[in-house]
């Protein structure tokens, strides 16, 4: 639910995804537990999610923007990961996972909010990983450790566009956040299945 007194549509879309990025964080468990085996999946789900969810967001962004979104992709580097790795794509079809329900820009933004966000973790995540796996940027690392020094400015480039793009009230604003928990939703479910571990509801 957006709040009237919501005072940015990032601090919407925080608020309405927190329980989800908690519930995803459990179920990755990139801790100091983490094992080769199950990071190697977590990389696998990335993949198989991006490939799909990528170019139906491009699609729904307004071109320039479009543009923006498609050069800052990290789907070549989670690629480059599998190779690095000797894994093989998920061999679930890529046909079997459904399009996420967006259909509007604002929802695309919604949506694009949470891969955006992740990559903020994602270089804690690649710190753990080289700390407990001696994986690196180029062996494994790749996709968390995404555009490195550079992910910071990215991220406010994308809460500048989002704030330009979408109010912080109002239907868009509603679509928006319905997106992104949509988005975190179907990234629960691909990696629920992928790990084969129960989510708690
Ligand atoms: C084990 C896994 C994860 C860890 C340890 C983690 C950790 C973090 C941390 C530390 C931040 C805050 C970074 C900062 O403010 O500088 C963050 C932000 C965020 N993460 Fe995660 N994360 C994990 C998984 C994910 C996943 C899988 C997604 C979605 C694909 C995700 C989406 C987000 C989003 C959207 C934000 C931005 C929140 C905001 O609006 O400030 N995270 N995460």
């Amino acid at each position: 639910m957006v709040h009237a007194a919501q005072a940015s549509i990032h601090a919407a879309l925080r608020e309405c995804t927190q329980r989800r990025h908690d519930t995803i964080e459990a179920l990755l468990r990139l801790d100091d537990t983490l094992d080769i085996g199950r990071y190697g999946r977590v990389l696998q789900g990335f993949e198989a999610f991006l490939t799909a969810w990528e170019p139906q967001v491009a699609a729904l962004l307004p071109l320039p923007v479009a543009g923006r979104f498609l050069a800052r992709s990290r789907l070549g580097f989670v690629r480059a990961d599998l190779r690095a790795l000797g894994l093989p794509r998920w061999p679930l079809p890529h046909s079997d996972l459904p399009r996420l329900p967006l259909g509007s820009p604002a929802a695309a933004f919604g949506s694009w909010y949470v891969l955006a966000g992740s990559a903020l973790g994602g270089q804690l995540i690649a710190r753990r990983a080289a700390a407990q796996l001696g994986l690196t940027p180029a062996r494994g690392t790749a996709y968390f450790h995404g555009w490195g020094a550079s992910t910071a400015t990215h991220w406010r480039d994308y809460l500048t566009v989002l704030a330009d793009e979408v109010p912080a009230t109002g239907p868009d604003a509603a679509q928006a956040c319905e997106a992104a928990r949509a988005t975190f939703d179907r990234l629960i479910g691909t990696f629920a299945c992928l790990l084969d571990e129960r989510v708690a509801a």
